[in-house]
């Protein structure tokens, strides 16, 4: 990744509506949240989530929390039951992240949400977050703004020294105030469990909504456990990867030009019908190609291929994590 370089700016009007410009035009930009800074990007713009986790370094991809300023600017995102609905009027804006079933129609990228069926939504309520999301006037995607497997930022000069070079803007908000990222309640089924515990307690939901809540928290240092591997989107079809060539009935995942690519027994695999080839990026560029990698994996999916040969992926960068990915798709 180009190295840029990182401008720690005042929160003025005229920085934030600079910061919501280069979101805008899907670029990243740091800012603080009541938790921790986060490192945001538009949420409805693949390319700029892929920029996130080529910067903070992730090797796979987790779903991100996508943040409004409002109920209003959500709603159209996920099926907010009463529950949801209870949640967000005691607790918004707030510490507190809702898992919810994601609603097709929604406008957030498939990356964002790691090609799963629910989405993670919250409303912050430091004033300098909801300010820049409502001058960009979509929802951001932020997870928080340190290098992978670092400590959480809870001041500008964190960010600075963790992802110095690799975001142009760092709005400066002071120390957090709670330091501690938010509380990650699921509510797409029907318990309600709490995956990341946070300063709204159990006890607080639960006297919200009257019901038993729990908590079933992750294991973080173990990133291959089956609980992450659930929260993934994971293709029916078997992947037969970094394939240099195409079998007869399989469909094609490429990457890159597919020019010199035959299909086994004759043919060229640029013949294959538009149904049973997907491009993630014709020029090799790694950033399209991981923000096009949930969409494009599910539409072959959905085709009436015997199993999917996917083209080999620079395993650099942002291809680590997209590789990452593949794998595990192909191993189950
Ligand atoms: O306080 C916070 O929440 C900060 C600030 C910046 O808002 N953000 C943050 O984001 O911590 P992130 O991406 O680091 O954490 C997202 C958490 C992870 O634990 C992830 O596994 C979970 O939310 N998550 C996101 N989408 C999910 C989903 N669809 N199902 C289950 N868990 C999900
Ligand atoms: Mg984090």
């Amino acid at each position: 990744m180009e190295s840029i370089i990182s401008q720690v700016l005042a929160a003025t009007p005229e920085n934030i509506v600079k910061a919501s410009d280069l979101l805008r035009a899907g670029e990243l930009v740091a800012f603080p949240t009541e938790t921790v800074y986060g490192l945001g990007a538009n949420a409805t713009d693949g390319k700029a989530i892929a920029k996130i986790y080529e910067a903070k370094g992730r090797p796979s991809f987790n779903p991100l929390i996508s943040h409004g300023a409002s109920l209003e600017m959500l709603l159209p995102e996920a099926e907010f039951d009463d529950r949801a609905l209870s949640l967000a009027d005691k607790f918004w804006p707030g510490p507190l992240t809702m898992i919810l079933p994601r609603k097709t129609s929604g406008k957030i990228s498939d990356l964002a949400c790691a090609g799963l069926p629910t989405i993670a939504l919250r409303i912050p309520s430091h004033k300098i977050a909801l300010d820049l999301i409502a001058a960009v006037g979509v929802p951001i995607a932020a997870p928080s703004a340190n290098a992978s497997g670092t400590l959480s930022p809870t001041a500008p000069h964190h960010v600075l020294s963790s992802l110095g070079g690799k975001v142009p803007i760092i709005l400066a908000g002071g120390t957090t105030q709670y330091g501690l990222e938010s509380t990650v309640v699921d509510l797409s089924g029907d318990d309600v469990v709490i995956v990341r515990a946070g300063a709204i307690t159990a006890e607080d939901i639960a006297d919200c909504l009257e019901c038993t809540v729990t908590y079933q928290l992750e294991a973080t240092d173990k990133p291959r456990s089956p609980g992450q591997l659930l929260r993934h989107y994971a293709p029916n079809k078997s992947l037969r990867l970094r394939a240099v060539d195409v079998e007869r009935g399989e469909a094609l995942l490429a990457f890159g030009s597919t020019k010199f690519m035959g299909i086994r027994g004759g043919g060229k695999a640029s013949d294959l019908p538009d149904e049973l080839k997907m491009n993630l990026s014709e020029t090799g560029d790694l950033l399209e190609a991981a923000a096009n990698l949930f969409s494009y994996l599910r539409i072959l999916d959905n085709s009436n291929a015997s199993q999917i040969a996917v083209m080999d992926i620079p395993n650099i960068g942002i291809g680590i994590a997209i590789n990452d990915r593949l794998k595990r798709a192909a191993e189950k």
